[in-house]
């Protein structure tokens, strides 16, 4: 069955740049008409000088309060009144995560930074902070009894100067994948994924295609196989928007929940795995971002989205299945289904003309050991590319690590017993095997990225909370604004 539909958006709260204002406060972003508190911002290299040039009073609060002058932390001076008179915040090199260390010490309010003595910090950074800010604002609420207005959260309101689409436009997105990662297993199933995606489609208008049933087990005959033994049927989300610029291509990993199959998880391992949609999460939070700020590109969005569970339909290991590619695969292992929905999505993005194609996954608990659960691992076919995507994670205070597409490991792959093996059996390395796999379907020539997530924040940090993460959004956000305006 393959249905498509376009709905034409309603017309939402817009700021005098005609952007969306609806959900800013949420986020924790003022309206433009909001009148704030003002705050000193002060970059610490500048915090000497700033207390330098403060009074005797304003020095002595400083110590009374033990005030150390740390990068995302406040401080309020109070008046003879005993009223906030003036107050001071500060950042340093990862002006987002100060951002967020700010939006949590100033008081409840209405805040605006002010230039201070020194430097005065550039659009980015205000940016970046007012990013952190809004970042530290979210908490998984779903089924939570609706906010009173008391719990308004602390605000920002920004210059003028501030590209609010862009700013907004990654808030939300991540906003959005935090939200579907966090949605439990049986509220998030193939079918509700999709739904998701059909929302996000409409709002921007954008067309959206599904395919499922016979249609996905004749055409994407892996996606078929991963997601048949589940009750919720697989399919394939293929979303289009834009008409102009560089043809990108998000390819996403929604597997909703991953049981390992046959080769079923231990109990532990298995816990965690309704976050295995996360690279699904993360394309769909990017397309957000890319729309909300109208980038010139034409986008498409894949998404396989399937079920990993066991039943008598469920694939088994060793079973030799077929790919749209036409390539047979032996599954070395039900657990390592990935892979194999990937491969049908990728050789459907190389059907058409494509400047960029990146895919998000969490493949492998592999890439985890080598990198760590914070550090997201990059795979790509070009060294520039490679190289540009590094540089973009830099600025987006957003990292992602290399690691190679090694061509001697391809053989482990070729040493399947009947056919291509989807695992090989040296059980060392597994990221770079399953990258490799992926290679076969993406091409050698195209300007492929694969990137290895977690996907999902095993303790909080300022501005990310516990939960489902947005890992590498920013970071390609960044790529792709700058192939776009090239
Ligand atoms: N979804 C998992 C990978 C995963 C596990 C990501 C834990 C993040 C945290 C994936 O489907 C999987 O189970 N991969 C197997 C592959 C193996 C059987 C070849 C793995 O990494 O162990
Ligand atoms: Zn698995
Ligand atoms: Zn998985």
């Amino acid at each position: 069955m393959i249905y498509i539909f376009k709905v034409t958006l309603h017309m939402a709260t817009k700021d005098k740049k005609g952007n969306d204002m609806q959900n800013a406060e949420t986020f924790g972003i003022a309206a433009p008409q909001d009148t704030a508190a003002e705050f000193d911002l002060v970059h610490v290299d500048m915090w000497q000088e700033w207390c330098a040039a403060a009074s005797d009073e304003m020095r002595n609060w400083i110590d009374a309060q033990n005030f150390s002058g740390r990068a995302g932390s406040a401080l309020v001076f109070p008046g003879p009144d005993g009223r906030m008179q003036k107050a001071v915040g500060l950042y340093g090199k990862h002006a987002v995560w100060d951002g967020a260390g700010l939006a949590k010490s100033l008081p409840r309010g209405i805040w605006a930074a002010t230039q201070t003595t020194g430097a005065t910090p550039g659009d980015t950074d205000i940016e970046q902070l007012a990013l952190g800010w809004a970042l530290s604002q979210y908490s998984f609420n779903r089924y939570q009894p609706e906010k009173d207005n008391n719990d308004r959260p602390n605000l920002l309101k920004l210059p003028d100067t501030v590209n609010t689409s862009r700013l907004l436009g990654l808030i939300e997105g991540t906003w959005l994948c935090r939200n579907l990662i966090n949605t439990p297993a049986n509220h998030m199933t193939p079918q509700q994924l999709e739904e998701a995606a059909t929302t996000l489609a409409s709002r921007f208008d954008a067309s959206i295609r599904i395919t499922s049933g016979n249609t996905l087990a004749t055409d994407y005959p892996a996606i078929h196989t991963v997601g048949r033994a589940a009750e919720v049927p697989p399919r394939l989300i293929d979303i289009s928007w834009g008409k102009t610029g560089p043809n990108i291509t998000l390819v996403g990993k929604g597997i909703t929940f991953d049981t390992g199959g046959l080769d079923l998880k231990p109990s532990k391992a298995m816990e965690m795995m309704k976050k295995d949609m996360g690279g699904a999460a993360t394309v769909l939070g990017l397309a957000l971002a890319i729309m909300t700020a109208k980038l010139p590109v034409r986008l498409r969005v894949l998404v396989a989205a399937a079920e990993n569970a066991v039943s008598d339909r469920a694939m088994r290991p060793l079973d030799v299945i077929d790919t749209r590619a036409g390539l047979k695969v032996e599954v070395g292992n039900t657990d390592a289904e990935g892979r194999l929905v990937l491969a049908d999505a990728l050789t459907l993005a190389g059907e058409s003309e494509n400047d960029f194609i990146i895919d998000f996954a969490t493949l492998t608990g592999a890439a985890r050991v080598a990198l760590g659960t914070e550090l997201p691992a990059l795979f790509c076919n070009h060294d520039d590319t490679a190289a540009a995507l590094i540089e973009a994670s830099n600025e987006a205070a957003d990292p992602l690590w290399r690691l190679p597409l090694f061509d001697d490991y391809e053989r482990h792959l070729d040493n399947g017993f009947a056919a291509m093996s989807s695992t090989g059996s040296s059980g060392y390395g597994g990221a770079i095997t399953a990258a490799l796999f992926l290679r076969r379907f993406a091409g050698r020539q195209a300007n492929w990225a694969h990137i290895d997530v977690m996907a999902w924040n095993l303790a909080s940090r300022p501005g990310r909370p516990k939960g489902g993460e947005a890992m590498g959004l920013r970071a390609v956000y960044r790529y792709i604004e700058k192939l776009a305006n090239a």
